[in-house]
C-alpha cells in the first residue's frame, strides 16, 4: 500500500526512481511523484493517476540531480489528486518527504503547526511531517527528523530530503516496511518500501526495524535508533532476481503467476520431506514438540485470500489432528476477546508479511500469551520477524494484486504443518501421514495437469460472458474454494459474486438464483459429495447455470452441471490446492474479456499496510 523509492548516487536519478516506482506500482497507483535535488534546490514533479502519467510529465523535462525521493500512492487521507500526491514540500519548498503509513495525531499536529504559521496545501496526514521537520530544521536534517518524529503517533516509513544537504537522505521506520539497498556499484545507495523496487540494482540490503533511522549518503549508510544510538545491521541477501518480477511474455502478471503454481508448489515443498520414512524437516518452525502437544486451539490470523488459505488449513487440521481451529479475518480477530491464551497457537498467514490488520491481531495474540507461527512469502518481513516460528512458502515474487500462487502455496504450507502436528500429537498413524505426504508431493504435477484446462476454461468464460452475477458454493474442504473463487472474480472482473457455504443456500441465497445467475462449485469426492450434488440440483431446478469443478473420473457430475471443469483426484483435504486453480483461471479470463486492469484492479492494493 503506497510505495517509496529513494536514490542517491551517480546514475540518472529520475530514471532510477521511475524504475523503482514501476516495480512498486502494484502497491498503489492513484498518484505519483518525484523530488530531486538540483543545484541546491528541490524540484518536485507530481501527477494524478498511474506512473505512466508521471513519466509522461517528466519526458523532456527531467530534473537532473544526484539524489531524490519518489512515491506511488494509494489514497487514505484525501482523494487522489496532484496536490495530495507525494512528495510533500514544507512551506518554502526547502524540504520534501514521502511517507507510507498513517499519522494518527495529524489533525492535532496540523492545527498546532497552522497556529504557528505553517501553510498546508494538501489534505494528507503526510504533509504534517514536512512541516514538523521544517519547524525543527536548523541545518541538520537528521536532528530535525528525530525531533519531529518524537511528536508523531501512528505508523510510518518516511524519507526526507533538504535542499541544504543534497548529499543526504534521512529515512525512518515505525510499523511500515523499509529496506535499504546497498549499492553494488560504489557511490550509490537506495531506500525503498519493498525489495522489488531495488532488485534490479542490488541484492544486498539492510532490513530496517521499527524505531530505526537511516542516514543515506552516496558513500555510506548509517543506521541509528530513533533516539540516536548507532545500530549495526547485518547485510541481508535478497534471493529474488529482477527477472522473477517481470511478465516474461505473458499479458499480465496474474496469468504468469497462475501458471507458475507448479513451480511455486515445488518450492514450498523444497527439501522438507526427507527419505523413505518421509520425515518432515520444517526448519525455522521454532515450536517444540512439547508445546505442540499442549496446544488446545489454533487461531488463523489473516486477511483476504490468505484467510481462505487458512480455511483450507482449518479443515485439514481439524480432520487430521482433531485440534479445533478458528478462522476469522484479522480486522475482526484483533477485537475479539478470549480467543488467545497460552495454549492457543496463532498461525499468521500473509503473502506480503506486512498487512497491518494481520500484524495488529498478531500483537494482540502475543499480548494474551499465545505463540505465533508465520506462513509468509516475504523473507524478513514484519510478520516473519514478529513470530515465534516460521514457514516460508518460497513462492517467488507475486506482483498481480489478486493473490494466486501465494494462495495455493499457503495451503500447501498449512498441509505440511498439519501432517507435522498430527504426527507429533500421534493423531495420525505413520501410514496415513506418509500417504498424505505422498499426496502432497504429487500436488505440483497435478497442478500442472489442472492448468491444461486453461483453454477449456477460457471458452467457458466466453460462453458465459453475459453473466453479471455469480454465486460460488462449497462445502467442507471446499468452503474455502467458494470464498476464494468469489473474491477473485469480484477483485479483477468487478462482477457481483457471493461465496457461500452450499448448505446455507436455502437460508437466503437461493432467492438470488435466476436464469441470469451462474453458480460455480467445487464438488469433489468426499463425505459431502452427495449433499453438494443436492445443492446443484436445487440451483438447476430454479434455472441457474452450474459450472462444476469436479474430479476427472466423476461420471455422475455431468447430470448435475451445465459445464464441468475436471481436476485430478487427490485426497479430499489436499484438493483445495487444485480447485483453487480453475477458480483463478475463470476469473482471469472473464476479467480479460471485460478488458479490466487485471494486475492493478481499481481501488485495491497488493499490500494493505494501513488498518
Ligand atoms: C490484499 C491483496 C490480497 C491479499 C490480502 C492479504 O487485499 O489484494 O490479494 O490476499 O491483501 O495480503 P497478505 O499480503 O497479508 O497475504
Amino acid at each position: 500500500m503506497c510505495g517509496i523509492m529513494a536514490y542517491i548516487g551517480g546514475r540518472d536519478t529520475v530514471e532510477v526512481l521511475l524504475e523503482g516506482l514501476r516495480r512498486l506500482e502494484y502497491r498503489g497507483y492513484d498518484s505519483a511523484g518525484v523530488a530531486v535535488s538540483v543545484d541546491g534546490k528541490i524540484e518536485l514533479v507530481r501527477s494524478k493517476g498511474k506512473i505512466a502519467n508521471l513519466a509522461a510529465l517528466l519526458e523532456g523535462n527531467k530534473p537532473e540531480g544526484r539524489s531524490g525521493i519518489a512515491h506511488t500512492r494509494w489514497a487514505t487521507h484525501g482523494p487522489p489528486s496532484t496536490k495530495n500526491a507525494h512528495p510533500h514540500p514544507d512551506c518554502e519548498g526547502h524540504l520534501a518527504v514521502v511517507h507510507n503509513g498513517i499519522i494518527e495525531n495529524y489533525l492535532e499536529l496540523r492545527e498546532q503547526l497552522e497556529a504557528e504559521g505553517h501553510t498546508f496545501r494538501s489534505e494528507t496526514d503526510t504533509e504534517t511531517l514536512a512541516h514538523l521537520f521544517e519547524k525543527y530544521y536548523d541545518g541538520d536534517l537528521e536532528k530535525a527528523v528525530r525531533r519531529g518524529l518524537k511528536e508523531v503517533k501512528g505508523s510510518y516509513a518516511v524519507v526526507a530530503m533538504s535542499d541544504r544537504e543534497p548529499g543526504l537522505l534521512v529515512a525512518a521506520r515505525q510499523y511500515s516496511p523499509l529496506i535499504v539497498g546497498l549499492g553494488e556499484k560504489k557511490g550509490e545507495n537506495f531506500v525503498a518500501s519493498d525489495p522489488s523496487a531495488i532488485i534490479a540494482y542490488t541484492r544486498q540490503a539492510y532490513l530496517i526495524d521499527n524505531g530505526e533511522m537511516v542516514m543515506l549518503r552516496a558513500d555510506g549508510v548509517q543506521v541509528k535508533t530513533l533516539s540516536g544510538k548507532p545500530v549495526k545491521k547485518p547485510v541481508f541477501h535478497i534471493e529474488w532476481d529482477a527477472e522473477m518480477a517481470e511478465k516474461g511474455g505473458h499479458k499480465h502478471f496474474m496469468i504468469k503467476e497462475i501458471f507458475e503454481q507448479p513451480h511455486a508448489l515445488r518450492q514450498t515443498i523444497g527439501d522438507r520431506i526427507v527419505g523413505r520414512e518421509m520425515a518432515l524437516k520444517l526448519e525455522g518452525l521454532g515450536l517444540s514438540d512439547g508445546y505442540l502437544r499442549r496446544v488446545k486451539k489454533i487461531a488463523v490470523i489473516a486477511c483476504g485470500t490468505a484467510s481462505y488459505a487458512g480455511m483450507a488449513g482449518q479443515y485439514a487440521i481439524e480432520k487430521v489432528c482433531g485440534v479445533p481451529v478458528i478462522v476469522d479475518v484479522a480486522s475482526e480477530l484483533q477485537h475479539r476477546e478470549c480467543v488467545f491464551d497460552k495454549n492457543t497457537l496463532g498461525i499468521a498467514i500473509s503473502q506480503s508479511g506486512e498487512t497491518a490488520d494481520t500484524l495488529q491481531a498478531m500483537r494482540m495474540a502475543h499480548r494474551q500469551g499465545a505463540k505465533l507461527l508465520a506462513i509468509t512469502n516475504a523473507i524478513g518481513s514484519s510478520v516473519a520477524r514478529e513470530s515465534d516460528g516460521l514457514l516460508y512458502i518460497h513462492a517467488g515474487p507475486e506482483i498481480g494484486v489478486a493473490s494466486t500462487k501465494a494462495y495455493t502455496s499457503q495451503i500447501l504450507a498449512m498441509l505440511l504443518f498439519c501432517v507435522h502436528l498430527g504426527r507429533v500429537r500421534e493423531a495420525v498413524t505413520p501410514r496415513v501421514a506418509r500417504r498424505l505426504l505422498r499426496g502432497i508431493k504429487q500436488l505440483p504435477d497435478l497442478a500442472e495437469r489442472t492448468l491444461e484446462q486453461a483453454d477449456h476454461i477460457k471458452k467457458l468464460a466466453k460462453k458465459h460472458q453475459h453473466i453479471m452475477r455469480y454465486l460460488y458454493l462449497g462445502r467442507g474442504a471446499h468452503y474455502c474454494s467458494a470464498m476464494e473463487g468469489a473474491l477473485k472474480i469480484k477483485e479483477i472482473a468487478y462482477l457481483d459474486a457471493e461465496g457461500y457455504a452450499a448448505g446455507e443456500m436455502k437460508h437466503g441465497p437461493l432467492a438470488l438464483v435466476t436464469e441470469e445467475v451462474a453458480v460455480l462449485s467445487a464438488v469433489v469426492e468426499g463425505p459431502q459429495y452427495e449433499k453438494a450434488l443436492g445443492n446443484l440440483q436445487e440451483i438447476r431446478a430454479r434455472g441457474g447455470k452450474v459450472i462444476a469443478v469436479a474430479n476427472e473420473n466423476d461420471e455422475e457430475i455431468a447430470k448435475y452441471a451445465d459445464d464441468v471443469i475436471p481436476i485430478p483426484k487427490t485426497e479430499e483435504v489436499l484438493s483445495p490446492v487444485l480447485a483453487g486453480i480453475p477458480m483463478q483461471l475463470y476469473a482471469y479470463y472473464v476479467a480479460d474479456l471485460w478488458n479490466r486492469e487485471i494486475d492493478q484492479p481499481r481501488n485495491l492494493a497488493k499490500s494493505v499496510t494501513v488498518e
